[in-house]
């Protein structure tokens, strides 16, 4: 369990306070790694040595000559349409995902936002239904609610894990509500026992936005397996890519073949046409590079969670880059970024902004990922003043709604957040996460310079 390491660091924190703690590490030398001398380490943006110079991060995507091959099969077999073959790349691919992760079935579809449409259109949810979930993701999650014409109702986050804060989320329901769509953020499984506890009390489903998470275990348990239906994102920055593609998992027969149904335009493997349904099917190309790394993603993902947990050995004791939290009960997760919040009063106050400039300037490139969370973007006043959003939930209900849009952590995150694209970094050496943690280190031991920047 990685949640130990998180466990000790938040009570010694806790008990010295982070103010002891920063005095502490400004008078010694701190006692989470090898600090930089300030003779050694005059910072790169000033003119110095930066911790890592000319040498590359692994490249991402990777494209080996496995998918090639498998590219190369499918174009000569002349199947490139998933309903002209029973036993062709994209039914081929289903199976062997739905092993890979544990479950019993699959349904390729054409990408992660489709995944998330196709199971509210499975589970009967749309117009005049709410679904709460996070504001912190990718637009995708809440696009696939907004096109049921269903309320997507944002709930604050957990700040120290970016994830849905489940005591939040229960607040949120109304008696309109109809399901949970948790967001496995970072790759990083949410609180999935406490979600699966509220949505039990109050007969909701579970939708689990687990776009970034594939193949990251909760108590046991793959993400994406957990709720009623699970969707994953191949989009082509994600640990396991096609350029663009997605997948449903679950374990019920009639519901992944209602899934099934629906992402082929409502019409069932017998050909018959029986519901509403648009066409979403993963093409055999996408599933042939996807067959194509079957071979490689255990592996990749291993070292991925072996790297990120040394880094976050590294990284424990210090307060002024806090890494994300993690639950009791995550197992491993997919490091699909490896995510921090820089928290700048242990930095001299320099803003997070100049912080990432002086990184850069070592060698190490951070982004400050999601600028806003969604709760702040123009796609709330559009459907508030729109007719059809108008008759389905009514004038009060809209202008509660609107007013309710105030996620104070959701904020705090998105201006603290300093994370690493992981896909192929964190498929780099043990010298490579030096790189990282002494980059960092040599900041904070020269944290003194930066206010003449
Ligand atoms: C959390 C999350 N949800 C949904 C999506 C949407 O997936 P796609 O881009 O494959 O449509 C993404 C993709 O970035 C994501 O990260």
């Amino acid at each position: 369990m990685m949640d130990k390491n998180e466990l000790s660091r938040r009570n010694f924190i806790g008990k010295v306070g982070y103010g002891t703690l920063a005095a502490l590490a400004a008078t010694s030398v701190p006692s989470y790694g090898t600090v930089f001398s300030k003779d050694a380490g005059k910072l790169a943006i000033l003119g110095g040595k930066p911790v890592r110079a000319n040498k590359a991060w692994p490249k991402w995507p990777q494209p080996d000559e496995k998918i090639v091959a498998k590219v190369l099969e499918t174009t000569r077999s002349g199947i490139w349409c998933r309903i002209q073959s029973k036993t062709g790349t994209v039914p081929t691919f289903e199976e062997e995902y739905a092993k890979l992760l544990n479950t019993k079935y699959c349904v390729a579809t054409g990408s992660g936002t489709q995944a998330l449409s196709t199971c509210m259109e499975a589970l009967g949810i749309g117009p005049g239904d709410e679904v709460i979930t996070s504001p912190y993701t990718d637009m995708g999650t809440v696009s696939a609610i907004l096109t049921s014409r269903a309320l997507p109702v944002l709930a604050d986050l957990d700040p120290e894990a970016y994830q849905l804060d489940p005591d939040d989320v229960e607040r949120r329901i109304t008696p309109n509500t109809k399901a949970i769509m948790p967001v496995h953020m970072m790759g990083q499984p949410c609180n999935m026992g406490r979600i699966m506890e509220i949505a039990r009390k109050h007969n909701l489903k579970v939708i689990e936005d687990s776009c970034q998470a594939q193949q990251a275990i909760y108590r046991g348990k793959n993400v994406g397996a957990i709720g009623d239906l699970g969707c994953f994102s191949f989009q082509s920055s994600k640990i396991m890519p096609c350029g663009e593609g997605g997948a449903i998992i679950g374990n019920d027969f009639d519901l992944m073949e209602q899934c099934f149904t629906v992402q082929n335009h409502g019409t069932n493997r017998k050909g018959k046409h029986v519901t509403i349904g648009p066409k979403y099917r993963m093409n055999e190309f996408e599933a042939a590079v996807l067959l194509g790394q079957m071979d490689s993603i255990v592996d990749r993902f291993h070292k991925r969670n072996e790297n990120a947990r040394y880094l976050n050995k590294r990284l424990k004791d210090f307060p002024g880059l806090r890494s994300q939290k993690l639950y009791e009960g995550t197992e491993s997760g997919s490091y699909y970024l490896y995510a921090m919040s820089y928290k700048k009063e242990h930095f001299n106050g320099i803003s997070r902004e100049q912080f990432l400039k002086v990184m850069a300037a070592e060698g190490i490139g951070l982004s400050p990922y999601i600028p806003n969370g969604l709760h702040r973007e123009a796609w709330i006043d559009h459907i508030v003043n729109l007719k059809s959003y108008k008759q389905l939930f009514g004038e009060k209900r809209l202008k509660e709604y609107r007013e309710a849009m105030d996620l104070p952590n959701c904020d705090l995150v998105c201006s603290e957040m300093a994370m690493i694209w992981a896909s192929g970094p964190l498929l780099a050496e043990k010298e490579d996460m030096d790189h990282i943690v002494n980059a960092i280190e040599k900041v904070y031991a020269n944290r003194d310079q930066l206010k003449a920047i």
